[in-house]
Parts: C-alpha cells; sequence; structure tokens
C-alpha cells in the first residue's frame, strides 16, 4: 500500500516556520514541505531550498495553491487571523501556531467560520504543544487514573531568558502565558472558571510591563492552580508543572540528555529559549496533525479552535483582573461569547 503524502505549505520563515519545516522533513512520515511563505521573500526562498520547497512572498497565495493541502501559521501573532480564515475559505486543514488570534473577538471569528462550512469539518488546529509533550502527557495521566487521589492543587512555573521589545502586561499572557493557561485546564480536565492577578516585586530587568506576573486560575470543579510567568529570568527556558493529589504530588523534571560532573559537582545545561526544551513535543504534535488530517478521525489531545478561544477568553479575564487590582473575575463561558 503506497503512503499517502500531504503537502504543506507553512507561511512564516522565522524560527518556528523554520522549526516545523525542519521537523516535517527530517522527522515527521507522510508528509513534504511543498511551499513556503513569508514577506520576506530571500527568507522563504532560503528555508524553501533547504526542503526542497516553492517560495512565495505572500502567504494568501501559498494558502491558494493547488500544491498545497495543509497549511502552517508561524507568522507574527497579528497574522493568525486573516490567514486562518483563508486557509478555512479554502476548505484546507490548518495548524496555527498560538496565539489563534490576539483578542477572543477575532478567534469567535474563526469558531463561526470553521462551524459555517459544509460538514462542519475540524479544520482548525491549534499549536499548544505541551498537550504532546511525554513528560506533560504523563502528569495528566495520573490526574486521569486517579492513582493518588483526585487533584486539588496545581503549580506552574515558566521562565525565559529575555522578554521580545514592545512586550505589554497583556501580550505577556497573550503570547507566552497562553501555553499555561491552555495546558492547565486539559491537565486537570476542567475549564477556568475564574481568575485573580497577585502583585509581586517588579524585576529591574522588565521595561514597560511588570514582570515577573503571578496569577492563579480557579477550574469549574474548584481545583487552584498558581501560575508563575517570569519572562526575564535570564538564566534559560524553564517550564515546570506540579499535581498536588489527595495522597501524593507529581512534577515534571525535565528531560536532560546528559550530566556533566565536574568540580567537586554535577550540573546539566538549560536551554537558552524553547526549542530544545519541547523538540520532541513539536515532532509529536506535527505527527499527530498529519494522521489526523490523513485519517479524517480528529487527535483527541489537539487544541481546537474553541479551545484558542477559550484561553483567549482567560487572558482577557486575568486583564481585567490586573486593571481591578487583583480583583476575582469570573471566566465568561465560551458558549455565552459565541451568542453575544
Ligand atoms: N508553540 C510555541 O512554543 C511557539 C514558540 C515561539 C513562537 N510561537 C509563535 O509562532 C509564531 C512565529 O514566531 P517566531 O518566533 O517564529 O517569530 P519570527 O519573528 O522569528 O518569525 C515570524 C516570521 O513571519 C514573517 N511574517 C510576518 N508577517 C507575515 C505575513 N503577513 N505574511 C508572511 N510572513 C510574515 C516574518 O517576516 C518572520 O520571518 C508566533 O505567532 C509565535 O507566537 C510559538
Amino acid at each position: 500500500m503506497s503512503e499517502k503524502i500531504t503537502r504543506v505549505g507553512i507561511i512564516g520563515a522565522g524560527i518556528m516556520g523554520t522549526d516545523h519545516a525542519t521537523l516535517l522533513h527530517e522527522s515527521v512520515s507522510g508528509a513534504v514541505v511543498s511551499a513556503i511563505a513569508d514577506m520576506d521573500l530571500p527568507k522563504a526562498t532560503a528555508l524553501a531550498e533547504s526542503v526542497g520547497a516553492k517560495p512565495f512572498s505572500d502567504g494568501f497565495e501559498l494558502i491558494k495553491s493547488d500544491q498545497v493541502d495543509a497549511v502552517i501559521v508561524a507568522s507574527a501573532d497579528m497574522t493568525h487571523h486573516d490567514l486562518v480564515l483563508a486557509v478555512l475559505a479554502a476548505e484546507k486543514p490548518v495548524l496555527s501556531e498560538k496565539p489563534l488570534a490576539t483578542t477572543s473577538a477575532e478567534a469567535r471569528d474563526v469558531v463561526i467560520a470553521e462551524r459555517a462550512l459544509p460538514g462542519s469539518p475540524s479544520l482548525v488546529s491549534v499549536g499548544f504543544m505541551r498537550r504532546f509533550d511525554p513528560t506533560c502527557v504523563e502528569l495528566h495521566q495520573n490526574v486521569v487514573d486517579g492513582k493518588y487521589g483526585p487533584a486539588l492543587l496545581a503549580h506552574s512555573v515558566s521562565r525565559g531568558t529575555t522578554s521580545g521589545p514592545g512586550t505589554t502586561n497583556r501580550s505577556a499572557l497573550s503570547n507566552s502565558a497562553i501555553h499555561e493557561i491552555d495546558y492547565l485546564p486539559w491537565l486537570l480536565g476542567s475549564a477556568v472558571a475564574e481568575v485573580s492577578t497577585i502583585g509581586t516585586k517588579q524585576s529591574g530587568n522588565a521595561v514597560g510591563f511588570q514582570d515577573p506576573q503571578m496569577f492563579s486560575l480557579r477550574t469549574e470543579t474548584g481545583i487552584l492552580a498558581s501560575c508563575e510567568l517570569f519572562l526575564n529570568a535570564r538564566y534559560g527556558h524553564d517550564v515546570r508543572f506540579e499535581v498536588v493529589f489527595e495522597h501524593g504530588a507529581v512534577s515534571t523534571v525535565e528531560p536532560t540528555l546528559l550530566q556533566t560532573s565536574a568540580e567537586l559537582s554535577h550540573s546539566t545545561s538549560i536551554g537558552p529559549d524553547w526549542r530544545r526544551r519541547w523538540r520532541n513535543a513539536y515532532r509529536i504534535e506535527l505527527q499527530s496533525w498529519i494522521e489526523s488530517i490523513q485519517t479524517g478521525k480528529p487527535n483527541a489531545a489537539m487544541a481546537t479552535a474553541r479551545d484558542g478561544l477559550a484561553s483567549l477568553l482567560v487572558v482577557d479575564a486575568l486583564v481585567k483582573s490586573q486593571e481591578l487590582g487583583g480583583e476575582t473575575v469570573s471566566v465568561i463561558s465560551i458558549d455565552d461569547f459565541l451568542r453575544s
């Protein structure tokens, strides 16, 4: 039996577009990278040449190309909404990097456009790859199995080396913390019902926004999750989760490849950014996406357009809590928001 091949077009030839193109080319079966688009054409051309694809300067042209069966949107956050809607209009599957859009109103457009297609197919996936990381999946399995009793509390820490230029309180949440905002309710099996933010001392390395930020999410089932987001932690990319159960506690440990023993100490290195920590998760996410396209069966772990919207509704509630000096704010339900 000949293997099915899905021809993938990637919009955005930056860090993530390059990572996805390389992983698809080298480590994912059943797919080829057939097209790369970037508004910076030389960048698109260089990446396209490295994977044997056709370069485009316009993402909308790539979407229409008959050499493209499915699209990855890995361009800047504010471009996702228009590009994802264009992929839906072409009735092709799309994996949008997070966030699905920059506002909940834009994400609602995507949910509504997908629902309006004939047969309401599940065409939109969102790149929340923590759901595919083996340690994060195993932690989730502990919650599902209930081996240590019910989950009572969760903690998350998300630290990076530096923030990007122009980061604001909102973009720190919608661009970075959005990973935890999506993963924690998925981990705990319950949507976020209410949030609150907690002020803390400001780092001298952060300009123009609060860093670190502390906030909490409470699920509909009553579980409280504490979240630390510290974009300018300087020492490396460090993301951890812990769930406290009635009879035990389970935490993720970053998978390490090497331990060095020298000068009277054992040490392991920390990645300077997210790529090393999540490489395996991106690969599994891409393979799962290709398999779901080919089988026509959505992958249960893959984030949908509704999940992308849900995460942005939590961001809205967190921003409101910040504005109200840390008051607890309820998160509007997706169905109420879709009706509004
Ligand atoms: N899942 C994750 O862990 C993860 C990690 C980092 C970034 N991201 C997301 O991936 C996306 C890309 O991030 P990045 O770090 O690769 O950024 P980047 O700046 O390195 O690359 C973005 C590329 O998109 C191109 N671009 C911008 N607007 C375009 C348009 N309208 N049409 C075509 N090309 C356009 C830019 O020229 C640039 O080459 C962002 O949405 C970001 O939030 C996700």
